[in-house]
């Protein structure tokens, strides 16, 4: 067999494969045996660039490479459904489609409404072309690099009799799985999380980076073929061809005949829903026919022939008790609201999210009220409505601080009401504190939140720069049997001195700069100096250097849009901040990157005459430390991995191509945590791990930009954890 004839063989049987266990959820060769197929179609395809397509099971990884989505004009508008909640109206509408068709018989092809985002797809000769968004209707977002990687759409079409040219229209979803190791994830490493699978499917298809989206596990089903050469004129015929082309279709269409069959489907559905691995969010009815459709036509919106009902989401009545508010690190207030405990899709709820001033006064809630309750697939409880008007007073958002008594503000274009007063609301301070000793941040893992809130409360810390002022005596206060543990802490705040410069930036708690973004400035620009030159005049001075102020250049970093680099423009504006910042750097904390390996401290032959690929993102080092470390310990830092590659350091979002290629030359991946441990780093500080619980006000909210996936349009709602 030639080359050519390999890759052609391998690619159609790797489509085949990726059918089985993606479409049919029906395997028929083991991971291991895909695996190695797919490492040997890699190797020959790298081999012969002139054979490349861009249907390869191969693409299905996607890429790390950004990309902006271009804007493309749907052939056909891409319409919605009248809705509806009622079965009235679904009667109603059964009324009109009959008489639309002059009293002749017709069928109704029942199907689940999926909630996802749709997605149209145009296939040419029986390959995928394009993947576009639905836009406003007329024309949406080219997405099809990411689509692509989503397992379950067929590059390649199976069988035989599609039309040359069609569009095909679906859903994509994050299955329900998907999402809750997704958000387990994000809530690990203090990500906004998505209030429901919709939102996280349609932040992760707008991503930038398609290899975030081949991680991501999305799947998709289809319900619409379009085209003027259909292969029947029975809708639901049609999609069982689709089906046999290698699409996802639902297995729960059903055709029927009359009202009454459309209702018990309702019935059926809308309680066995739960058992789906996908959200739905009602049932959609069409009319079989696609004769009858044409006939029955269009309104300026939605087509005559379908409607969608939509199921009641899961609510509860209870009675509301009193509103609290939270005051976050960044002074943004929450109203919670504190009920009666209830049960609500199999779990007690007794604390609901109000949102904010604008949401309490719509509700006109009251002291008292009965109110209703709904998770609809979110994962926070929210008030949803009121049932009866309680005889308590009427909840009014106040006017002043619930912590500090000062006067609170409302920025504008934004709905949350802020304490302004950063430097003496406790809260606010104790969060910035808890902040800055956080894992990923500081990481004085000897330190937790109630000693935050005691050392707070005894006068010892107002700030974060007090740490480093801490002694023992301070801490015992003369207690001589708490000295040892006083000790420890001490100790491991001026361990923390040694904490790259990306990470100290990180802590400093500016609004909006996450961990990513700190890495991206630290990275752009060096050290704190040469970030302070770039700020614009006017900004008072830290130790500036010799360069002239770059204004706006902060707007060129990757992932730095005009909100956060007005966020860290503020920051640095503040004379407080100047002062903890100045003081900061005389205690010793990493002001500009690249530490020396020996000022790690680490230094042994542990590593010696290995050769170790470092890939992904880690909380302890950075990248480039571990470098460092990595020489220091007589290892050798390889770029790309081989068979002699000895192991991967691997860290968080490694990407997927790497770890296809380790998984088949048998490399092992080697975690942070084990590495430290092979160093022996791990052991001298990580004792007593630091229970810091992310406060997760979701500090990214105006943000335009979604940290580590440069989402365009993810806009995670806020959330606020409960317990
Ligand atoms: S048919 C012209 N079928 O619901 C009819 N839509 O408001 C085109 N949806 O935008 C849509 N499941 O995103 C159809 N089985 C299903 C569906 C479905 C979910 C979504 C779709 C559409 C919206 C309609």
């Amino acid at each position: 067999m030639t080359d050519q004839e390999q890759i052609l063989s391998l690619r159609s049987e790797l489509h085949r494969h990726n059918y089985n266990y993606y479409v049919k959820n029906a395997p028929t060769i083991s991971d291991r045996e895909f695996d190695e197929k797919m490492h040997l179609l890699m190797q020959l395809e790298e081999r012969h660039p002139e054979l490349y397509d861009a249907n390869s099971p191969s693409q299905r990884v996607g890429s790390d490479l950004n990309h902006e989505f271009t804007q493309v004009r749907h052939r056909y508008p891409m319409l919605s459904l009248a809705n509806t909640y009622n079965r009235d109206d679904v009667q109603a509408f059964y009324d009109r489609v009959s008489q639309g068709l002059g009293g002749e018989a017709f069928e109704v092809c029942c199907e689940l409404k999926f909630d996802g985002l749709s997605i149209s797809l145009i296939y040419e000769h029986g390959r995928l072309v394009r993947a576009v968004t639905r836009g406003d209707g007329e024309q949406g977002d080219d997405v099809t690099a990411n689509v692509k990687t989503i397992r379950s759409i067929p590059l390649i079409l199976n069988g035989s009799g599609w039309p040359d040219s069609f569009e095909i229209r679906g859903e994509v979803l994050m299955p329900w799985q998907s999402f809750e190791d997704l958000n387990r994830q994000r809530e690990l490493a203090e990500e906004p999380l998505f209030a429901n699978p919709r939102n996280a499917a349609s932040g992760t298809l707008k991503s930038k980076n398609s290899a975030v989206v081949a991680q991501r596990r999305l799947d998709a089903y289809f319900y619409y073929l379009l085209g003027t050469e259909l292969p029947t004129d029975k809708h639901y015929d049609n999609l069982q061809r689709v089906a046999s082309w290698g699409f996802k279709v639902s297995d729960a269409m059903r055709t029927v005949g009359t009202l009454e069959e459309v209702m018990d489907y309702i019935d059926y559905w809308d309680h066995e829903r739960s058992h789906l691995p996908v959200a739905t969010d009602g049932i959609v009815l069409k009319v079989n026919s696609v004769e009858q459709q044409q006939r029955l036509g269009y309104t300026a919106k939605t087509p005559r022939w379908a409607i969608a009902y939509k199921f009641q989401a899961e609510r509860a009545l209870t009675r509301l008790n009193e509103v609290t508010y939270q005051v976050g690190r960044t002074g943004a207030i929450t109203p919670v609201a504190n009920m009666e405990p209830v049960l609500l899709s199999g779990t007690i709820v007794k604390r609901a999210s109000l949102h904010n001033e604008d949401y309490i006064r719509a509700l006109d809630l009251h002291v008292g009220d009965m109110v209703y309750v709904e998770k609809a697939g979110e994962i926070i409880p929210q008030v949803v409505g009121k049932q009866m008007e309680g005889s308590g007073a009427a909840v009014t958002f106040p006017k002043t601080c619930p912590e500090c008594g000062t006067p609170l503000v409302r920025y504008e274009g934004e709905a949350a009401h802020y304490c302004p007063n950063d430097s003496a609301c406790p809260p606010q301070i104790k969060g910035r504190i808890e902040h800055f000793i956080s894992r990923d941040a500081m990481n004085i893992d000897s330190l937790g939140p109630e000693t935050v809130a005691d050392y707070y409360g005894r006068g010892l810390i107002h700030n974060v720069a007090d740490l480093y002022e801490l002694t023992v005596a301070d801490i015992t206060g003369g207690n001589t049997s708490r000295e040892r543990s006083a000790q420890r802490v001490v100790d491991g705040i001026a361990a923390s001195r040694r904490v790259p410069f990306e990470r100290v930036l990180y802590a400093l708690g500016i609004r909006f700069v996450g961990k990513v973004t700190a890495k991206q400035i630290a990275r752009h620009f060096g050290s704190l100096d040469a970030l302070l030159a770039a700020l614009p005049p006017g900004s008072p001075p830290g130790k500036i250097g010799t360069e002239a102020p770059r204004s706006g250049e902060l707007e060129g970093v990757a992932g730095v849009g005009e909100v956060i680099a007005q966020s860290v423009r503020a920051y640095f504006a503040q004379d407080a901040n100047m002062e903890i910042v100045n003081r900061l750097r005389g205690y010793g904390l990493q002001m500009e990157i690249g530490v020396k390996s020996e000022e790690l401290g680490v230094r042994s032959e542990a590593l010696a005459g290995q050769g170790i690929v470092i890939s992904g993102t880690f909380a302890r080092h950075s990248r480039e430390e571990y470098k460092e470390i990595i020489e220091a310990c007589g290892g050798k830092n390889v770029s790309s991995i081989s068979s002699k590659t000895s192991f991967i350091l691997a860290g968080d979002n490694m990407g997927p191509s790497k770890q296809e290629k380790a998984r088949q030359l048998g490399i092992p991946l080697v975690s942070e945590a084990e590495f430290l441990d092979m160093i022996g780093e791990r052991n001298e500080t990580n004792e007593n791990e630091n229970e810091n619980q992310n406060e997760n006000e979701n500090e990214n909210q105006n943000q335009n930009k979604n940290e580590n996936e440069n989402q365009t349009n993810a806009a995670p709602q806020q959330l606020t954890l409960f317990d």
